[in-house]
């Protein structure tokens, strides 16, 4: 198959285009905006593979989209393109909902007139909000979305569902629970405390940190949108869960005992707005229906996403420079100390 995959510069864009280059016969058309988190350092491995290509560009420009699908008639898309941090998206919504809704509008709209044969859209369990234990989100559980960010990737699921319903495309709609592993921008809770631990900087606890998200390593989150491109029915959704729920202090504190670093770096901060206190997914229609299932064991997947950063410092230090330095300022700066 060609692909056409959106968001491929990305933390899990550019491990599935890895994936997909490496160990299979398929094609990668990869593209992608190169926002703040998209790094072309990130495809390194694949650059030069004549199944590779690359095209720099936005999913919201609709002449630009439409002429690529035209040019490139792609057997499917996959759909990972998105403003994908929660606490950016509560400080400065609108270009969350750009992208997230309308890009992902005009990514199904090119599909529809162009007659693609299939339409993976990488959605988030962030959209059933949060679930009190032991409650386990199954795919017909009602959205709750709580954030900008969940809000506009809950629109963009019904966006693709409708064009299911509507039009009989081909639209197959995943949900992935928190994912983790080498390459993920240092802005989302793992890779923020695994640099900010090797740099004794204060890792910045929100709440009481006993918020509880389920744990991905991404390489099976890939392997789950393979299965779901592959295999996976028309006009379904399908959850894919790392099935390891843990509250987020204790991620921390393995985070700490990894790096070798003492307690005293963890400072609890002001909570984060509307902070959704619990998630939990159900993934057994995955698993039923194609035989995936998750792979890799938490604790194996930190301890090797620790060693990945504590051997790419030049890949931190360089994505931690120009506008992350502005980012931390505006999120972290003056966020109150609540112990
Ligand atoms: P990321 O922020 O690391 O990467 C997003 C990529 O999209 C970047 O390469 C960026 O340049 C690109 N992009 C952003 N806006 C664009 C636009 N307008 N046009 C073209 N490209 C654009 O995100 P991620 O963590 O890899 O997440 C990928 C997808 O998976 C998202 O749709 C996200 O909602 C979903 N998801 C993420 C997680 C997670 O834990 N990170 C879990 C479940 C689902
Ligand atoms: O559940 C899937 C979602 O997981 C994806 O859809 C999102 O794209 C992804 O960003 C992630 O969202 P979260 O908000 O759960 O991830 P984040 O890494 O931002 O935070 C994880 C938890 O850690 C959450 O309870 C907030 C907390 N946290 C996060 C940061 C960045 C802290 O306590 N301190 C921090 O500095």
């Amino acid at each position: 198959m060609k692909l056409l995959i959106t968001g491929g510069a990305g933390f899990i864009g550019s491990a599935f285009v890895r994936m997909i280059v490496g160990e299979t016969d398929h094609h990668a058309v990869n593209l992608d905006k190169l926002t703040y988190a998209g790094n072309l350092e990130n495809l390194t491995p694949v650059e030069n593979h004549p199944r590779y290509q690359f095209v720099h560009g936005d999913i919201c420009d609709d002449r630009l989209v439409d002429a690529l699908v035209a040019e490139e008639k792609p057997d499917a898309i996959v759909h990972f393109a998105a403003e994908s941090h929660v606490d950016r998206s509560i400080l400065s919504p609108e270009p969350v909902i750009q992208t997230n809704v309308r890009g992902t509008f005009v990514l199904l709209d090119a599909a529809r007139r162009r007659g693609i044969g299939r339409f993976v859209h990488v959605s988030t369990d962030e959209v059933y909000g949060s679930l009190a234990a032991p409650a386990e989100a199954t795919e017909d559980f009602p959205l709750n979305p709580s954030s900008p960010y969940s809000a506009a990737k809950a629109g963009s699921d019904l966006l693709a569902r409708s064009y299911f319903v509507t039009y009989q495309m081909p639209v197959v709609i995943t949900r992935a629970s928190n994912n983790y592993g080498p390459y993920q921008f240092p802005e989302k809770l793992i890779p923020l405390m695994i640099a900010n631990a090797f740099e004794d900087r204060p890792l910045p606890v929100y709440g009481d940190g006993m918020q509880v998200r389920d744990w991905l390593f991404v390489d099976d989150h890939c392997r789950g949108i393979l299965a779901v491109l592959e295999q996976g029915r028309a006009g379904e959704i399908y959850n894919i869960g790392g099935n390891r729920s843990l509250p987020n202090l204790d991620v921390v504190h393995r985070v700490l005992e990894l790096t070798g670093k003492p307690e005293s770096l963890i400072q609890y901060v002001k909570d984060r707005p509307g902070h959704d206190r619990r998630y939990a997914l159900s993934s057994e229609k995955l698993m039923h229906e194609t035989g995936w299932a998750p792979a890799m064991a938490f604790e194996a997947g930190l301890a090797r996403t620790v060693e990945w950063y504590k051997q790419n410092p030049a890949w931190v230090s360089r994505v931690r420079s120009g506008e992350y330095r502005a980012y931390y300022e505006k999120n972290y700066g003056r966020r109150e100390l609540t112990r």
